[in-house]
């Protein structure tokens, strides 16, 4: 060990869980591979399972898809992993991990940096960051040197109030700068090119009210629950993607550059512009749910949790005011398609990289499955940009390596801060309490998104 260098431990609580086995351990070994973590490291696995550090080596061969081709490479990353037994509801197991954690950083030589990552389901996470706080574990090394992060999953809270609850308890136990609220949308480079070339001059003059008509922002996924019935039966589409992926994706979208360099407030600012909903509104409002969803392993019966949802976004924003957004999203859809489509109100001409558009009526960037810019051309035609940049396909693990590097660097804006989670939380409500008087619309799995609610609206 060299005691010099700065060391660091990543606590995983919920080390058995579906996240920690299909993206955590993935991510951790991607950033291993390519010399990524810092060079002191260790990496804790805290679960309830009775299991002895190899056991737990043992359980993630056979779990982590890509472990189970064990190589040299794998063995050496699972030499740096330690577990720790414990119930999230027993205070004495928080004390055995602070005794491993210290154990650890006597070998150090240091006091480490901690980064706890809390891949447990939401329903827990009061019960854990309580007992983190009164066994100490939220705290940062006293003499300044290893610092305490704590990286929490979506969607944080149930609604704004229960958000406000998580953050008001967060803000009780930890400094803002130690919390790093996930949203692995913000890794998309998509989206990150899409603003690039929006920022460009000559499409930040056409990039507002004045030209745009209307923007729609899809989430359309061909997948069904997967196995995850009771988590996606507790939230529904609605919280699942809607209330995080798509508003963020209409935020970063729509920010302003503005003197203000911070891009959480400027995200923040897009969101808590949205209008009140107007019964006019509502009925463009649809929810719904696949046939065959009620018989899904976790699912409760008679469940009304939607698979599919859409809902229509007004913004007083003075850039963005009268434009008609419109969000949908869902699954056991009849294709993938992410993407966000922004329709002009007259046919715009404008020059990009090199070339010169004419006659443009439409742009969509396509985030998924095969990111690039098409521009549809008024006399039907199109114009195909490849995006460059590497686009983080799918939830994958290398999501979660860029989020990893960006904690250790400090970074937080691919983080969304608690005023961008309770604003998009005002608009989620406004939805769920209009469409609790809406029936639920059922569908067959593979229908076109865009005939649900229309061709189809045979309700229960
Ligand atoms: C996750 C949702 O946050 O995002 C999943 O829980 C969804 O239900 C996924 O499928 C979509 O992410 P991506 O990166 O695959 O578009």
């Amino acid at each position: 060990m060299e005691k010099s260098q700065k060391a660091a431990t990543i606590i995983i609580l919920g080390a058995t869980g579906d996240l920690a086995r299909k993206k955590l351990f993935p991510a951790l070994f991607g950033l291993y591979k390519n010399t990524k973590l810092p060079k002191n490291i260790k990496i804790v696995g805290f679960s309830r399972r009775n299991f002895t550090n190899s056991d737990f080596r043992n359980f993630l061969i056979e779990n982590v898809t890509p472990f189970k081709d064990s190589n040299e490479k794998i063995q050496s990353f699972l030499n740096l992993i330690e577990y720790s037994e414990g119930k999230f509801d027993d205070p004495a197991s928080y004390e055995a991990l602070i005794g491993l954690l210290q154990k650890i950083d006597t070998e150090f030589g240091n006091c480490s940096d901690k980064l706890f990552h809390l891949a447990v389901s939401p329903a827990f996470y009061e019960l854990v960051l309580q007992n983190m706080y009164k066994t100490g574990l939220t705290l940062s090394c006293t003499d300044g040197t290893g610092k305490t992060k704590i990286i929490i999953e979506k969607p944080i809270g149930h609604d704004l109030k229960t958000a406000k609850e998580i953050h008001s308890l967060i803000n009780k136990i930890a400094t803002r700068d130690q919390i790093y609220e996930i949203e692995h949308y913000l890794t998309k480079e998509t989206l990150h090119a899409a603003r690039a070339l929006t920022e460009q001059e000559n499409l930040q003059k056409i990039w507002n009210n004045e030209h745009i008509e209307s923007i729609d922002i899809t989430l359309f996924e061909t997948k069904d629950i997967e196995g995850r019935g009771e988590f996606y039966d507790s939230l529904g589409a609605l919280r699942d993607v809607g209330q995080n992926h798509a508003l963020i994706v209409l935020s970063h979208m729509l920010q302003e550059n503005t003197e203000e360099k911070n891009v959480q407030k400027r995200r923040a600012e897009i969101l808590k512009s949205a209008l009140a909903l107007k019964s006019t509104d509502t009925k463009e409002i649809i929810r719904a749910q696949y046939i065959g969803y009620l018989g899904e392993k976790g699912v409760k019966e008679n469940s009304e949790a939607e698979t599919f949802f859409k809902f229509p976004v007004k913004l007083g924003d003075k850039n963005w005011e009268g434009v008609k957004i419109n969000i949908a999203g869902g699954k056991g859809l009849s294709k993938n398609e992410v993407g966000v489509r922004i329709i002009f109100k007259k046919p715009e001409s404008f020059n990009l990289e090199e070339k010169n558009l004419q006659n443009i009526k439409e742009i969509l960037f396509k985030i998924q499955p095969d990111p690039e810019t098409i521009f549809v051309i008024e006399s039907g035609g199109e114009e195909i940009i490849t995006l460059k940049g590497k686009t983080y396909q799918g939830h994958s693990s290398e999501s979660y390596e860029k989020l990893f590097e960006e904690v250790f660097k400090g970074n937080e804006d691919l983080f969304v801060s608690e005023e961008e989670i309770e604003s998009s939380w005002v608009i989620i409500d406004q939805i769920r309490e209009a469409w609790i008087k809406l029936p639920l619309i059922k569908y067959e799995k593979s229908e076109e998104p865009l005939r649900i609610g229309h061709a189809n609206k045979k309700g229960k």
